[in-house]
């Protein structure tokens, strides 16, 4: 018998305790914790993202700032804006959303954000002290992920996970976690050979591969941890996840839905690294 892990349920939880640290922190220090949300263009997948964040920010009493520029913005606008965003010292975090248009050279934009402001988790020193297993603002989507699994009290020491995927945002910082956590941990990608034999393997199943329905439960052992992290439309246009939720629940011991299930958690991680941010600032 399979149960959810509802992400929902979690990350409403989670948004009223950090609700209340972020009050605390308003009356302490006389200043609004602050978030940067920088959104370009007009892709409708990211519009949706923001808005999102932005309406969690609202939740939880950090102060978001919404900057929509034009898609056809140069680098040296968009850079400009960033360097002011890093002066300002009520902008506490700040968050580019991805992708950019093709056109921006986005590795050298989002280098102009400093490590201490970079609520994504994305720069190369927060990756490198999350390799190094030091303290470091941590990716959103796999935080949160492991916030999923620890609720569940799910012990990962030893255990075989095996995550499809290999982006910077999800896999490869998914992969750091679980391995700090002392899971044994595979990486498959495109290039894999054999895919299922290495699903087949697996304790926990991390799926991040942006393809609808992708695991399959021919792919899942009898009793196997399933975390999704897709956001897919199926054929009839339906939200659905990597994870062909139907088939493969009945192999699990858990899993998670889409919608409900990781999405909520990685807004939520990035209000509780805005807040790290303001804390660590000291004010
Ligand atoms: N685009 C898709 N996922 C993310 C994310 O976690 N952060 C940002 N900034 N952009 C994204």
């Amino acid at each position: 018998m399979y149960k959810i892990i509802d992400g929902k349920a979690l990350a409403y939880n989670m948004r009223a305790d950090i609700k209340t640290q972020v009050e605390k922190f308003t009356k302490d220090n006389g200043r609004h914790i602050g978030l940067a949300v920088v959104l370009v263009g007009e892709d409708p997948a990211s519009q949706i993202y923001v808005r999102n964040k932005i309406k969690a920010c609202e939740e939880v009493g950090i102060k978001s700032y919404s900057y929509r520029l034009d898609g056809a913005v140069t680098q040296g606008e968009l850079e400009e804006l960033l360097y002011e965003l890093a002066q300002n010292n009520n902008v506490d975090g700040i968050l580019v959303q991805l992708p950019l248009p093709d056109h921006i050279d986005s590795e050298s934009a989002l280098r102009i954000i400093p490590d201490y402001k970079d609520v994504d988790g994305f720069s190369e020193n927060n990756i490198g002290k999350l390799c190094q297993g030091k303290e470091s603002i941590v990716a959103c989507t796999p935080n949160g992920v492991m916030k999923m699994l620890e609720s569940c009290k799910i012990d990962l020491c030893g255990k075989k996970a095996v995550i499809v995927g290999r982006s910077n945002i999800v896999g490869k910082p998914m992969a750091l976690l679980l391995l700090n956590a002392d899971a044994t941990v595979t990486v498959c990608h495109s290039k894999t050979r054999n895919l299922k034999q290495e699903c087949l393997g697996a304790d926990v199943i991390i799926a991040a591969v942006g393809r609808a329905k992708f695991v399959t439960a021919d792919m899942v052992k009898d009793g196997a941890v399933v975390i999704d992290v897709g956001m897919n439309r199926d054929e009839n246009g339906k939200l659905c996840g990597d994870v062909d939720f139907d088939s493969v629940k009945e192999k699990c011991s858990y899993i998670t839905p889409v919608p409900g299930g990781v999405g909520p958690m990685t807004i939520t991680m990035l209000m509780y690294n805005t807040y790290l941010s303001a804390i660590r600032s000291k004010g």
